[in-house]
C-alpha cells in the first residue's frame, strides 16, 4: 500500500491509489482543520531518496471522513491517518473517524518531524505512554497503529516495544523519514528545502537500512513478550526484492513513499509481480509464509 505523505491529499489523489494495485488507501495525516503547510520548496529528491519539509498541508479530517465513505472500504480497505500533533486535537480526530464508520483502520502518526516548535512523540517516552493510556480509553471496533519514527539504539526498541505491549495497539508502522536531513545545493552553497533552515525529513534509499533494522529490532521483541503486534514496513521500498527484505525481517504488509511520489500508481503492480515471482521461485505458497524467516549467521 501507499505511505501517508506522498500522493494522498486530495480525493483525486486517493482515487488514482483506489484504481491501483495497492492492497489499501492510506491518506495523508489529517488536523483538526486544514492546513496549507510550510512555505516552498519544501520537497527535493536525488538519485538516493528524498527530502520533505511539507509541514502537514491537508484538507483537515471532515473532509477525509467524506472522501473514505465516498471510496468505500467494502471495496479496498482504507487506513486514516491522524496527525498527533495537538495531544486534544488528536483524540477528538480518532473519536470522529471511529464513529464515522468511514475507515478500515487508522494510523496514528506519532513521528511527524516538520512542524517547528513540535518534537516527535514516538522520542518522546513519557509522551508517548501518556498517550497511549488516554488512547486505550477510546473504545473501537477497527485495528489502531502507530507510525513510528526510526530509532537508533538498542535500548530505545527495548522501551518503546514494552510501552506498546502494555497498551492497545494492533499495528506499528516502521519507519516515518528520518528526521531533520540536511541536503545542501553546492552551485549556490545553500539549502535546497526553505523551511526550518533546510531541516527536513530523509526518505527512499537513504533509508532502507534503518527501515529495515526497525522492523526487525520490534519484530523479534514482539515475539519475545507475546504480543500481537502487526507490523508494517516502510523505508527504501522501490522493488519486490526491497519489499520481501521487508517481509522477512518481519513486516506483515509494507508501504511505499518516495518511490510512490517518483513513479505514480503503477509501482504497486510491479512490486507485487516482482515479489510473487520471488516467492515462487523460493517455494512459498503463501508471501506469509517468509514473515520474519530472516536468518541470523
Ligand atoms: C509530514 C511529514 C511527515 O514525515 C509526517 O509523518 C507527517 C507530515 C509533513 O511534513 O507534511
Amino acid at each position: 500500500m501507499n505511505a501517508s505523505g506522498p500522493r494522498c491529499t486530495t480525493f483525486e489523489e486517493l482515487i488514482r491509489i483506489k484504481q491501483s494495485a495497492s492492497s489499501a488507501i492510506v491518506t495523508k495525516s489529517s488536523t483538526l482543520h486544514p492546513r496549507s503547510g510550510n512555505p516552498s520548496p519544501r520537497y527535493y529528491e536525488d538519485v538516493l531518496g528524498s527530502i520533505n519539509s511539507m509541514g502537514l498541508p491537508n484538507e483537515g479530517y471532515r473532509s477525509y471522513i467524506e472522501y473514505a465513505h465516498l471510496l468505500d472500504k467494502r471495496t479496498k480497505p482504507i487506513i486514516g491517518s491522524i496527525s498527533s500533533m495537538d495531544g486534544d486535537e488528536s483524540f477528538e480526530i480518532i473519536h470522529k473517524c471511529i464513529e464515522s464508520k468511514a475507515f478500515s483502520a487508522l494510523e496514528i502518526n506519532v513521528s511527524c518531524p516538520n512542524i517547528p516548535g513540535k518534537p516527535q512523540l514516538a522520542y518522546d517516552f513519557d509522551g508517548l505512554e501518556q498517550f497511549l493510556i488516554m488512547l486505550d480509553q477510546i473504545s473501537s471496533d477497527i485495528p489502531i497503529g502507530l507510525k513510528l519514527s526510526p530509532y537508533f539504539d538498542m535500548v530505545h526498541f527495548d522501551i518503546v516495544s514494552a510501552i506498546l505491549a502494555r497498551h492497545r495497539i494492533d499495528f506499528i508502522t516502521c519507519v516515518n523519514s528520518i528526521g531533520n536531513g540536511l541536503f545542501i545545493d553546492t552551485a549556490t552553497d545553500s539549502v535546497i528545502i526553505k523551511p526550518k533552515n533546510g531541516f527536513g525529513g530523509i526518505g527512499g534509499k537513504y533509508l532502507k537500512p534503518t527501515g529495515l533494522a526497525n522492523v526487525r529490532a520490534f519484530y523479534s521483541r514482539f515475539h519475545k513478550l507475546r504480543t500481537s503486534i502487526d507490523i508494517i514496513g516502510v523505508g527504501g521500498i522501490y522493488t519486490g526484492k526491497d519489499a520481501y527484505e521487508y517481509i522477512l525481517a518481519g513486516a506483515n504488509a509494507v508501504q511505499l513513499g518516495t518511490s510512490f511520489m517518483q513513479q505514480g500508481g503503477d509501482i504497486f503492480n510491479t512490486i507485487n509481480t516482482e515479489l510473487m515471482d520471488i516467492c515462487y521461485t523460493k517455494g512459498y505458497t503463501m508471501v506469509s509464509e517468509a514473515i520474519g524467516a530472516l536468518k541470523t549467521i
